[in-house]
């Protein structure tokens, strides 16, 4: 039985996870489980700012280094995550800049890691969840727009490109798939801002879909999810799911109910997910329950403090129905 990645293969996807690169250096069981199902890799947090610069100017790579030797080692892909977001900020970063510093200090860590990076990663999330429905103009009133408006993202987009003309380069969001109550709008924004890096010529090849999925939460319509998709395919790009993971925390105790439901869901949204030929994989925010940032909130775990059953291989490295109905989904594709 091969594993996600092979059944992703069968109609040319690629599948992947998250990692966090100590886990796999020390770990010989997660490094099974990754060499078993995926063919891609991406940092759950060894590339982000906080981890990268612990102090101003300096990089230490070290961690997303490893992670990167260990894909090449195993000739796996691997995703760069991410360049410019309003979390994982180093604490150092003053929480407001004008217009002309913003830009030189977000060009600058576009550069440095785009450009450490160049050759080793070969998609980038350079922008992540900029979409905030109730912010100004529908955006997240970030550092980053608070300084320089929506044009920080343009900016970041061109800065990622200079520093590796060779990466893929995506804009990631999260609540794009389900309908939840600002699903309208938050799709509407997440398609202006593809429509404008488009219009204007700057360097974009794809959007990642988080895909952190909430069983038990909100209707799912695929339909409409499928004409969202096409309206991004019509862009000419690429389409990821980069980040997913199914909540299980409104969902009854029973394992079995759960990792039913959770498994239903997923099955739905990756059927049309595959179904759009500009469908290129599927990325998990984790192989296995043991590691899911889900346990880790106290706004994400579940209220009875059972471990959630988000991933496609429970604790011990077992695939669950989750793991069948992605292989499903797969091989139907
Ligand atoms: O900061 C320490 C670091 O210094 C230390 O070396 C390391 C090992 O102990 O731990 C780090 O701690 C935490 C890290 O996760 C590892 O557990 C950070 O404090 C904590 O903030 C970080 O949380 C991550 C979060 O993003 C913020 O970066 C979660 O693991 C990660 O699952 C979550 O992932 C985000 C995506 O990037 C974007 N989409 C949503 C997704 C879930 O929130």
């Amino acid at each position: 039985e091969p594993g996600l990645a092979g059944h992703a293969a069968r109609s040319g996807r690629v599948f992947g996870t998250a990692v966090r690169s100590p886990d796999l250096t020390w770990n010989a069981t997660l490094r099974g489980e990754v060499l078993r199902e995926a063919g891609l890799l991406v940092p759950e947090y060894e590339m982000k700012w906080d981890i990268l610069a612990k102090t101003p100017g300096t990089y230490d790579f070290t961690g997303g280094d490893r992670l990167a030797s260990f894909a090449e080692a195993h000739r796996l892909g691997l995703r760069g995550h991410t360049l410019v977001w309003h979390l994982a900020l180093p604490p150092w970063l003053p929480g407001t800049l004008d217009a002309g510093e913003a830009r030189r200090v977000m060009e600058a860590h576009v550069a440095a890691v785009a450009a450490h990076y160049a050759g080793r990663v070969q998609s980038w999330d350079v922008v992540n969840e900029a979409v905030d429905p109730q912010g100004p103009d529908g955006l997240r009133a970030s550092l980053w727009q608070r300084a320089l408006g929506a044009d920080y993202i343009p900016l970041a987009f061109a800065a990622a490109a200079r520093a590796d003309p060779k990466a893929k380069l995506y804009y990631n969001e999260y609540d794009l798939e389900c309908d939840t109550p600002d699903q309208d709008v938050r799709r509407a924004k997440t398609l202006e801002i593809l429509t404008r890096l488009r219009r204007e010529g700057v360097p974009v090849h794809g959007l990642g879909i988080q895909a952190h999925l909430q069983a038990g939460r909100w209707p799912y319509d695929a339909g409409k999810f499928a004409r969202f998709l096409a309206a991004v395919a019509a862009l000419d790009l690429d389409l990821l799911i980069t980040e997913m993971d199914v909540s299980d925390r409104l969902l009854p105790a029973s394992e079995a109910r759960r990792d039913a439901t959770v498994a239903a869901l997923a099955g739905d949204v990756l059927t049309t997910f595959l179904t759009e030929p500009r469908a290129v994989g599927v990325v998990t925010w984790g192989l296995s329950d043991r590691q899911t940032w889900l346990n880790d909130l106290p706004t994400h775990r579940r209220t009875d403090g059972l471990p959630q059953r988000a991933l496609p291989l429970d604790r011990d490295g077992g695939r669950k129905p989750l793991w069948t109905a992605m292989a499903r989904a797969f091989d139907g594709a």
